[in-house]
């Protein structure tokens, strides 16, 4: 069923508070200093950060009562993060998503990269930008905005990709948004398709199901796959099938249609109508808690992934507290796949060109 009315009763949280920033030492990896940042609008938004991966690690908000709670999936240890490959508020590169068979051609050359989701590369590899420490470059604090800058500067050849690529990452924060930055240039031509890969459950408890979110997705079109994840020959209507958000729709309402069976839920891509962070793309909330995410975006498309994790009797020691449901990821980015399929938006990019990609989530209260 598509609920049309709810949007009416949800408002934007108050401003006027100043940011805070603390900052503390996780421990060391590949003799650098794993740190983590708090950003902190009393009683409004407190995110933390690190530098492994540029990594949200919490993010806490309001809920109707004005109760704080964190609302992304996450771990207190670093080797959890190390060990684990949901990529938990990962800032995910050089190209998120799958690449089929891992191989791609640029300028008539054959890149071969590792496969780690067979038989594909997903997300650069299983040595990708969320494995790496990234180096802090830029920390502000102004009486409405905080903001943090990391860098990754990635060698020619890393994970298979050509091309020295350097890509700084913005975070900036307010009481009621977090708006990303992503900026990259190379050395050799190559392919770029950085996103971040938060797991949002707005009820602030991490071990419930998501099932009863409310999400709306401004797409009429998504892209059909593969067993393997890779899209098929094109863009498919939404309409009369389980992929239509075109209106708030519960995402247990069709999770389990047959469409879905293969994947245990939704992880596909959506074809945004109108790319522009100018333009709500997105809105999830949880009517229990009473919160709500809108995001905006330069990218073409939205990989909805709804955490189809294994079930809990297939999980073992590692597989932590994390049940199937338990926070789904809204991927901004380019299409998978890009890379071999010339009717898609381009992911290259050439030395002497800056990539620029964005995206805002704004957080809202009933
Ligand atoms: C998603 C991807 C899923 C899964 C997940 C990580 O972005 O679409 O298939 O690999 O990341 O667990």
């Amino acid at each position: 069923m598509i609920v049309r009315s709810e949007i009416v009763f949800w408002q934007l949280m108050e401003t006027g508070k100043k940011p805070e920033i603390s900052e503390s030492t996780l421990v060391r990896h590949k003799e650098q200093e794993v740190k983590k940042w708090t950003v902190r609008f009393e009683g409004r938004l407190e995110a933390t950060l690190m530098n492994y991966g540029a990594t949200l690690m919490e993010l806490h908000l309001p809920d109707a009562d004005g109760k704080l709670a964190n609302v992304v999936l996450g771990y207190d240890h670093l080797h959890d993060y190390q060990e684990d490959d949901r990529y938990f508020g990962a800032t995910v590169g050089r190209y998120a998503n799958r690449i089929a068979n891992g191989k791609f051609t640029l300028n008539g050359h054959t890149c071969s990269l590792p496969i780690n989701n067979s038989p594909n590369t997903l997300h650069g590899g299983p040595d990708g930008f969320d494995k790496q420490v990234w180096h802090l470059d830029d920390i502000q604090t102004s009486d409405t905005e905080a903001s943090l800058c990391f860098t990754y500067t990635s060698p020619d050849g890393e994970q298979g990709f050509p091309g020295r690529l350097t890509l700084n990452v913005t975070y900036v924060f307010t009481p009621d948004s977090m708006h990303i930055r992503y900026e990259a240039t190379t050395d050799k031509a190559t392919v770029i398709n950085p996103t971040h890969h938060s797991y949002f459950n707005l009820s602030g408890k991490p071990g419930s199901s998501i099932t009863d979110h409310v999400l709306m997705l401004n797409a009429f079109g998504y892209l059909p796959i593969d067993p393997t994840g890779i899209p098929l020959s094109g863009v498919s209507e939404v309409r009369g099938t389980p992929f239509d958000f075109t209106g708030p729709k519960r995402i247990g309402e069709d999770i389990g249609h047959k469409d879905l069976q293969r994947t245990n839920g939704y992880d596909h891509c959506w074809v945004l109508d109108e790319p522009t962070i100018d333009k709500v793309c997105a809105r999830l909330s949880d009517p229990a808690s009473g919160r709500m995410v809108e995001i905006y975006t330069s990218e073409p498309g939205i990989q909805f992934f709804s955490g189809n994790f294994p079930p809990p009797e297939e999980l073992n020691e590692g597989g932590r507290h994390y049940i199937r449901y338990s926070g789904l990821a809204l991927e901004t980015q380019h299409f998978p796949d890009s890379p071999n399929r010339p009717n898609f938006p381009s992911t290259i990019l050439s030395p002497g060109e800056v990539f620029h990609s964005q995206t805002l989530y704004r957080f809202l209260i009933r």
